[in-house]
């Protein structure tokens, strides 16, 4: 009898399935496909992976179950060519593509890609990599995605800034516990960031793209908080590019420490999450900031992107804090304003889309809140 109901339902459900599936070819063959094309810069990129991850997610999510609107969608990776990148751009539009989403290889050779896209009336979103205002104001189907990028400098200088006013209330405790109570009053007092105790933060900067707006930004903005709102006192000790890669971070920082300024070095700030972790490695190498609460002397460093590796980084210890690049929320607006340009007018119901510009929020992680960011 079981079976028989089994089988019963078995057959109910298949018949509604193959209905199901007709309705949506049927469907499908009268609708023309939407076709989108994305072109990433180069796809040795961390971020720039995620990203794509949560695009491919995004755009999925635009296509109803079953039968909604059915998307091409083709990534293609110009590994760092701007030249590459231009034919990629050259050849959706000859095959038709309605809307292209370009991530520059470089942000300042915009024009060549909007003419192209503008003579055959095909609308493009740029995404993580701003082109210069005067290009994007060269038509109107023209769309940006991304974060503002001064924004991800004043969270890491606040995480900065805060944790070193906490540790410098807890050294005045402990001071004022043994000189006038005569006693361990705030119990032992040890430093995490201010390690040789000059009141000075001793740091270093790992440094994304030259000319790339979010390291620009990044840097300047980080440090200008730091010692103008906060009044925290710096000392750079070095300071360079890394190019947003995690090898080239680990040579930059093993070189630093191996320099006479080394052993000075009490927090590194970088740009990206990448380039932090390169500098973990190097760190690591040289038997600091080993996993773990005993892990030995640890300096203090900071990333921005809340990568899935940074987050791991941050739970085991290794990394002290991140500032979340919200592919998420980028991804969305992506999706949301390419489909909506291929009908028509664009439009996203992420908050702060003003029909060309749409900026994501950075948002603080520590250890604190690491768990629910992953
Ligand atoms: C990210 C970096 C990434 C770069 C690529 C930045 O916004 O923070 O991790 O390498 O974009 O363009
Ligand atoms: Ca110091």
């Amino acid at each position: 009898m079981m079976d028989m109901i089994k089988r019963f339902k078995l057959i109910i459900w298949s018949a509604a399935l193959a209905a199901a599936l007709a309705a949506c070819s049927e469907g499908a063959s009268s609708e023309r496909r939407v076709k989108i094309g994305v072109t990433l810069y180069q796809s040795n990129d961390v971020f720039i992976n995620e990203l794509k991850d949560e695009l491919t997610l995004a755009f999925r999510a635009k296509e109803a179950p079953g039968c909604g609107a059915p998307l091409k969608l083709s990534f293609v990776d110009a590994g760092g060519s701007q030249s590459v990148q231009n034919n990629q751009v050259n050849t959706f539009i000859a095959q038709q593509y309605d809307v292209i989403c370009v991530n520059m290889v470089d942000r300042t050779a915009a024009s060549a890609v909007i003419d192209k896209a503008a003579a055959a009336g095909v609308a493009i979103v740029f995404f993580n990599r701003e082109p210069v205002r005067q290009d994007l104001m060269r038509s109107s189907n023209l769309y940006y995605v991304g974060a503002a990028a001064d924004q991800a400098g004043e969270i890491q200088a606040d995480i900065i800034a805060r944790a070193w006013v906490a540790e410098k209330a807890a050294a005045f405790r402990a001071d004022f516990g043994r000189r006038v109570l005569g006693r361990d009053w705030a119990g032992e007092f040890r430093p995490v960031m201010d390690l040789n105790g000059d009141a000075v933060l001793q740091y270093v900067m790992l440094e994304g793209e030259p000319g790339h707006q979010d390291a620009l930004m990044r840097t300047d903005v980080a440090i200008r908080e730091l010692t103008g709102a906060w009044r925290v006192k710096v000392e750079r000790l070095a300071s360079d590019t890394a190019m947003w890669q995690r090898s080239q971070a680990r040579e930059k920082m093993a070189a630093w420490l191996a320099a006479d300024f080394g052993a000075e070095i009490e927090c590194v700030i970088s740009n990206n999450d990448s380039m932090a972790l390169g500098a973990i490695d190097a760190l690591r190498e040289n038997g600091l900031n080993l996993p773990g609460a005993s892990g030995g002397r640890r300096l203090t460093v900071v990333g921005v992107d809340a990568t899935k590796r940074a987050l791991a980084a941050i739970r085991e210890g290794s990394l002290w804090a991140t500032v979340m690049n919200d592919s998420k929320s980028q991804a969305k607006a992506i999706a949301d304003i390419a489909v909506s340009a291929a009908g028509g007018a664009a439009s996203t119901d992420a908050e702060g889309f003003d029909g060309k510009f749409f900026y994501s929020d950075y948002k603080p992680v520590t250890a604190m809140n690491a768990e629910i960011m992953d």
